[in-house]
């Protein structure tokens, strides 16, 4: 082998030698830049993961309907107003509410704690409001959010 076709076959691997280099530097920048980006964008289904999708007809007017949202329940009521959801703990002593169709109430039967459909404590000991439960309505899908 002469003088030229080694310098040529040097320069060869030389050059095969950088790309291969620059492709591993390039495809270790790629890697660490997608982990950045995760790191700093939350992924957008997370927030959707927490949600409770019932179809609206699984509770029809004048039918309420207890789920268990995040870990608490949550219930559902479907009266002539629409529909209202709120946590069915009771604000006194913790008992679950029921809702009392003919009253148009949601009472707890451990004291008689009444409350409206707005949450309201119309009667009993309870010292506060029930806690409403956020929900949209999406396609007649109750959406608890
Ligand atoms: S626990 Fe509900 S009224 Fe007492």
């Amino acid at each position: 082998m002469n003088e030229t076709a080694s310098n040529t076959a040097g320069t060869d691997r030389r050059t095969f030698l950088q790309w291969l280099i620059s492709g591993l530097l390039l495809g270790a920048f790629a890697a660490a830049a997608n982990v950045a980006v995760r790191f700093l964008m939350p992924p957008p289904k997370a927030k959707k993961a927490t949600e409770l999708s019932i179809p609206t007809a699984q509770i029809p007017l004048g039918s309420s309907l207890v789920v268990e949202h995040k870990g608490e329940p949550v219930i559902i009521v479907h009266s002539d107003v629409g529909f209202v959801a709120f946590s069915p703990i009771c604000t006194h002593l913790g008992c679950l509410v029921k809702w009392v169709r003919d009253e148009n109430i949601l009472l707890c039967p451990c004291h008689a704690g009444k409350f409206d459909l707005t949450g309201k404590v119309i009667a009993g000991p309870p010292p506060e409001p029930l806690h409403p439960v956020k929900f949209e309505i999406q396609n007649e899908t109750i959406v608890l959010v």
